[in-house]
């Protein structure tokens, strides 16, 4: 750490550093500003390029270029560290003092207060052990998840990890502990603990479930250098070779509902963790199976996550079905109720999602009444024009049906619907959607554009709003995995490091991402060719826009007169822009 510490000191100037936060004039061999650590008229705070120190004749602060930032910055001298480091483009993992190790570190505190946990589960008597075994859950299932018990203790943890060297600021950091008026203390106390497991088998965090009732029911562990809820699935740990084989991921939301199906035999499951599904936790789920069947609560809040749910899973061109359990029960208490069988029929059931989403519509109206029947088309024909023509037409004919409705009416109005959402759409998605062909393998072309985009991304992190402007390009789903990554990490930091971004993907995106950030194509500036790109990306939009609209032209009849008019007027402004965008290029 000395070395670090040294090596930051002999790189950077404390004149440029001070400079960035205090107007300095020269000064004979020095620089004066006004002091920022007092307040003041005329300038005291002195800084000496010779001796790379800073000194104020006012108020008496003084120290170097660490403790600058320090005290500027409100923060401890390692986090200085770091931002100069961060400033200086120093890798500081060249001198151990790496993000890797403090993971490390974090793992293994992690890996060692949930042994705690499990050995506190197993002392006897326990509230704990009783509570979760009351809820059915046997000792092989406890012993598989490593469940565990905090006691009732404020320091039961806290002492334990002590004796076992760990010092308190690093157990705070880890979410293990908190600490309030002078003191740290045990963050779990009095609940059975869930360890969350990543699939590499990492310890990551705890979700701590109150003993009977009381609030908050779960206690989940903050967000930490190695745990992001965003990123991780409760269970996937144990269950990704069961999605893989029976090509199916059953997404839940709760720790004991994800329990509680494996000890029944329900085992290609896993839960969120309090949070909507994410995309990253699509990405990570493709790579086992493109099937996802959501099971959540049927209440308000269970609705809403399964709707936003399905979007999610669709972008991330995964196909998405949701299960209803009857009777409001939870998939926990149905399955222990009814038994693996029941449940997998229930799975067998799950609607497909455009079903799903028209009886939510339908859920929303009286179909009894004039108004009722007009919203619920309303909301259908929002729902058809989102999805390929083939695929609408048998929903056309069910819409028709439920309402009594002219055919003609509603086709007419999901026209409109997909106008409409044509206009609110940056980047045209044509209504015959992905799904057709999201099997079909991306295009060389396509791909070369698509990781050119990840390129300017990693070597100009600022192109980000712009980038993301565009990102259903990614149909790739390594590319797709690699541009969340990177995203969330440039949303994060405000910055990149290659190396750090690839050591958050597995071995096969990490390749790939390398090879891109490596590659000499990119040696052009960044923004010209995004530039480039974002030409190519809409001349093909509008050319796939106009091919739609010429498929729709050979489906009309002589009665749609003033439709083909309309299409013609737009095909014909389509041309007009294509050109416009190629005499453009080069400008
Ligand atoms: P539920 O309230 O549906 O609980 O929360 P549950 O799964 O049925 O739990 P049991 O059966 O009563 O034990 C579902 C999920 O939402 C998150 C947790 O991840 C939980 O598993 N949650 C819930 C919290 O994070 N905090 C809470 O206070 C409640
Ligand atoms: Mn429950």
């Amino acid at each position: 750490m000395v070395n670090a510490a040294e090596e930051i000191k002999s790189r950077c100037n404390i004149v440029d550093v001070v400079g960035r936060y205090v107007r300095l004039k020269r000064s004979g061999s020095n620089y004066m500003g006004l002091c920022p650590f007092h307040s003041e008229k005329t300038p005291s705070f002195s800084v000496s390029e010779k001796g790379q120190f800073f000194h104020c004749f006012g108020c008496g602060e003084s120290g170097d270029v660490i403790s600058f930032i320090e005290k500027i910055e409100n923060v401890d001298f390692m986090t200085a560290l770091r931002k100069l480091a961060d400033m200086y483009g120093i890798n500081l993992d060249d001198y151990g003092f790496t993000n890797e190790s403090r993971k490390n570190r974090l793992y293994g505190m992690n890996r060692d207060a949930a042994v705690f946990f499990l050995h506190s589960l197993a002392d006897r008597p326990n509230p704990g052990r009783d509570y979760i075994m009351g809820r059915g859950l046997s000792l092989k299932t406890i012993g598989r998840f490593g469940i565990g018990f905090a006691p009732d203790s404020w320091n039961a943890l806290l002492n334990y990890m002590k004796s076992k060297g760990y010092e308190e600021k690093d157990l705070a950091e880890g979410g293990l502990v908190s600490y309030s008026k002078g003191r740290y203390y045990d963050k779990f106390r009095n609940r059975v603990i869930f360890p969350i497991i990543n699939t590499r088998g990492k310890v990551i965090g705890f979700g701590g479930r109150i003993i009977g009732q009381g609030e908050p029911k779960y206690l989940n562990s903050p967000e930490s250098a190695v745990f992001s809820k965003r990123n991780n699935l409760f269970g996937l740990n144990l269950t990704r070779d069961s999605i893989k084989e029976r090509d199916c991921a059953i997404i839940v939301e709760g720790y004991m509902d994800m329990v509680s199906l494996f000890q029944n035999g329900v085992t290609n499951t896993a839960a969120t963790l309090g949070t909507a599904l994410t995309p990253d936790q699509c990405a990570m789920l493709s790579r086992y199976t493109k099937n996802i069947v959501l099971s959540y609560d049927a209440d308000s809040a269970g609705r809403k996550a399964a709707l936003r749910g399905i979007e999610v899973i669709r972008q991330a061109g995964l196909s998405v079905r949701v299960l209803h359990v009857p009777d409001g029960k939870d998939p926990d208490e149905f399955v222990k109720k009814h038994g693996r069988e029941a449940f997998e029929e229930l799975v067998e059931n799950a609607l497909p999602y455009v079903d799903y989403k028209l009886a939510h519509e339908r859920s929303m109206v009286d179909l009894d009444t004039q108004n009722g029947k007009l919203g619920y088309i309303k909301g259908a024909a929002r729902i058809l024009s989102s999805i390929s023509p083939a695929e609408a037409e048998i929903y056309i004919k069910k819409v028709t049906d439920e309402t009594g409705m002219q055919e003609g009416a509603l086709r007419a109005e999901i026209r409109r619907a997909s106008d409409a959402g044509k206009q609110r759409e940056p980047v045209f998605r044509e209504p015959a959607d992905r799904e057709q062909d999201e099997l079909s393998p991306v295009s060389e072309e396509d791909l070369r554009l698509q990781k050119t985009m990840i390129g300017i991304l990693a070597k100009a992190p600022s192109t980000l709003p712009e980038v993301s402007k565009y990102e259903s390009i990614f149909t790739d789903p390594a590319c797709f995995r690699i541009y969340n990554t990177i995203k969330e990490l440039i949303k994060d930091n405000n910055a990149l490091d290659a190396d750090t971004a690839a050591d958050s993907m597995d071995a096969e995106d990490a390749r790939v991402f390398l090879e891109i950030t490596g590659s000499t194509a990119l040696d052009c500036e960044p923004d010209l060719l995004l530039r480039d790109c974002i030409r190519g990306i809409r001349e093909k939009e509008l050319r796939r826009k106009n091919e739609f609209l010429h498929k729709e032209l050979m489906l009309m009849s002589e009665n749609d007169d003033d439709r083909i008019t309309e299409i013609m007027g737009q095909m014909k402004k389509i041309d007009a822009e294509i050109q416009h965008l190629r005499n453009s290029a080069g400008e």
